[in-house]
């Protein structure tokens, strides 16, 4: 069984992540998408929100499950027998990073193999950072990711008395 591995933020998930997603889990038999637990960081939804808003959007995809995950992705790919990790390439400027990344897991985990996929040309300019951005600026969102997000962003974001 190939079982293939999706990692990331998620915050929150994007319709550029979802693409990836639909794309990538037609092509192996199961396909974990990890939301990474990241204690350095400060993120606008909690871990809970975040794997929440995954398995919403991710409902109709049966082969298709959330998890999150703390330290050495290798190590949970290893854990959870991911023999590939996914991840999506918006633009050369991706490249860089990702590559480095590749060959740091593969150093690690050597039977553990890295795949690109490009994301839709339209989805290129999209990014979890710029969705926040736009939602706490009062742009709208529509469209850029799952309807349940959308709810949430505005939940989240909206003024307080
Ligand atoms: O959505 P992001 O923030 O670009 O995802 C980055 C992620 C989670 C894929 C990356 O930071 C990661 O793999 N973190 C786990 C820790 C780890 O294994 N670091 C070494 C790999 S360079």
């Amino acid at each position: 069984m190939r079982r293939a591995l999706y990692p990331g933020s998620f915050d929150p998930v994007t319709m550029g992540h979802m693409d990836i997603i639909r794309r990538g889990s037609s092509m192996f038999d199961k396909f974990v998408v990890a939301v990474l637990l990241n204690p350095s960081k400060d993120p606008l939804f909690s871990i809970e929100e975040r794997v929440c808003m995954l398995k919403e959007a991710c409902v109709d995809l049966p082969n298709v499950s959330v998890d999150c995950f703390r330290g050495l992705l290798v190590s949970y790919a290893e854990q959870v027998g991911a023999s590939v990790i996914v991840k999506g390439l918006r633009a050369v400027s991706d490249f860089d990073y990702e590559l480095q990344q590749a060959h740091f897991n593969r150093q690690f985990a050597p039977n553990v193999d890295t795949v690109f996929l490009a994301t839709d040309a339209q989805n290129s300019f999209l990014s979890s950072s710029l969705v926040r951005e736009v939602a706490r600026l009062g742009g709208s969102v529509e469209g850029l990711v799952p309807a349940g997000v959308v709810q949430r962003l505005q939940g989240k974001l909206a003024p307080r008395e």
